[in-house]
């Protein structure tokens, strides 16, 4: 009765809203739209395209079920195998702690930049005022005292939603929050795809370019391609496995395990249909990360006249969005385990108290990652990185998250094959897609996920 207490779905719509709000965050908008534009435009998207379908649909099916199948978060859920995989879902505890560190503190961001054009709409002391973006973003970034306590008004409200439980705190907001981005988006992207010169950012999206397959290029390609997807997807991490455990039997596994990353995929692109059609039409060049969201897109807004801070405000909003219902699922991932776990000693679960305990973990971290300035404040680097959320980032999304679901694909493909069928079965219509489930757990997954992880290892040390 596990999943009684720590609380369950209350709709598949309330589900589906939940899964994909963790699913589309700071990756689909920064990540997507520049990597897509980077490494063959169209073709990277087709690669991309039957990477979700192999792996993507196939990795989240497995965790759903294992998660709906144990009732447990990632680390009970594992240990409902063997004992012996109690590290794999560890993995999976100890990823989002890190991920929380750094992704709050760029939600504080987006909350910052949010409340600046909505100054610059009011033409207030606290709005941009015409600054220079780039130098705009590196005097904030290096703002030690503005840059925590925006992260901590996002961790704060990321621990009010979660600490209301899941139906009542994490599906209620995802509920209104993502048709509010998906209607936000689009208007975003009106005005985006109708600017003078939009043209030649959707030739950067889209124009198929094979030369980046040339020798190895392919192999570069995939991992990216790959790495971006299971990122965006939130997989290899116990998101899947611990919203799973909420849904009830009599929900279909399979549909939601494609309608998610369907869903995903498409604002992803989505995003780069509003997004780099502005910074082209404003004769900008393309970019990827921070500098993307905090120095392109700010000066694009600028350049828009009185309109601007309006379409700013509304972009930043949106981001938050995505991010926070990222966050939630983060935190709520880190949460369940510790829920399990006081059930296990049989003793009561606080979701209250444990929300705040771990929030105030998170807190801290995100505090940290905020002084360090993205490296601008001379703090002590580690594994030869620039900033402490390039290090947070490597160790979670550069290693544990794509080895966790390589060994998740030998346990599911190789070690104990079908040991969610049963579960899966319960799908009306029983178990539509079993063969190719299991081709693709057991052949393809491994594969893409050895690539993932010598792909990600590169490029933090490449
Ligand atoms: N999927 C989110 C994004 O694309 O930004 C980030 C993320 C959230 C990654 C939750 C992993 C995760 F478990």
């Amino acid at each position: 009765m596990e999943q009684q207490s720590k609380g369950q779905w209350g709709s598949n719509f309330g589900f589906l809203m939940a899964a994909v709000g963790s699913a589309v965050g700071l990756g689909n908008l920064w990540g997507f739209p520049y990597k897509m534009g980077n490494n063959g435009g169209f073709a990277f998207l087709i690669i991309y395209l039957v990477l979700v379908a192999f792996v993507g649909v196939v990795v989240t099916l497995a965790e759903l079920s294992l998660g709906r199948k144990s009732g447990m978060g990632v680390v009970g859920a594992y240990e409902s195998i063997s004992k012996k995989y109690s590290f794999v879902g560890w993995f999976g505890w100890i990823s989002p702690m890190l991920i929380l560190g750094f992704y709050s503190m760029l939600g504080g961001y987006c909350i910052k930049y949010a409340i600046a054009n909505l100054g610059d709409l009011f033409n207030a002391s606290w709005g941009v005022n015409g600054a220079e973006s780039a130098t705009y973003f590196s005097t904030f970034y290096g703002d030690q005292i503005q840059t925590s306590v925006m992260s901590l008004i996002f961790v704060l409200l990321t621990i009010l939603i979660v600490k209301g439980g899941v139906s009542g705190g994490i599906e209620k907001f995802s509920k209104f929050a993502m048709p509010a981005l998906f209607f936000m988006l689009l208007i975003v992207i009106i005005r985006s795809v109708t600017l003078d010169g939009a043209g030649a950012g959707l030739s950067f999206m889209f124009k198929p370019n094979f030369e980046v397959f040339k020798g190895t290029g392919w192999i570069s390609v995939l991992a990216s391609a790959g790495g971006q997807m299971f990122f965006s997807l939130s997989l290899g991490m116990g998101i899947m496995i611990t919203y799973g455990s909420y849904m009830r039997k009599d929900e279909n596994l399979e549909r939601n395990a494609i309608i998610v990353p369907m869903a995903d995929t498409t604002i992803a692109i989505m995003a780069g249909l509003a997004v780099m059609p502005a910074v082209f039409a404003a004769g900008l060049d393309p970019a990827g990360g921070p500098g993307l969201l905090f120095v392109t897109l700010q000066t694009v807004f600028q350049a828009m006249g009185s309109a601007g801070p309006i379409f700013g405000f509304l972009l930043y909003a949106l981001v938050f969005i995505a991010a926070i219902t990222s966050s939630i699922s983060l935190l709520e991932t880190v949460c369940a385990v510790v829920m399990d776990k006081r059930m296990e000693k049989g003793k009561t679960i606080n979701r209250t108290a444990i929300t705040w305990i771990m929030g105030a973990i998170v807190a801290a971290e995100a505090v940290f990652v905020s002084l360090d300035g993205l490296g601008s404040n001379g703090f002590i680097q580690i594994f030869g990185q620039g900033c402490w959320l390039d290090t947070f980032d490597l160790v979670s999304e550069g290693i544990l998250m794509p080895l966790g679901a390589l060994i998740m694909s030998i346990i599911f493909g190789w070690i104990r094959p079908g040991y969610t069928d049963d579960e899966i079965s319960l799908d009306a219509g029983g178990f539509k897609i079993e063969k190719y489930f299991h081709f693709c757990i057991k052949f393809i997954v491994p594969v893409i996920m050895v690539l993932v992880l010598a792909g990600q290892i590169d490029s933090f040390f490449g």
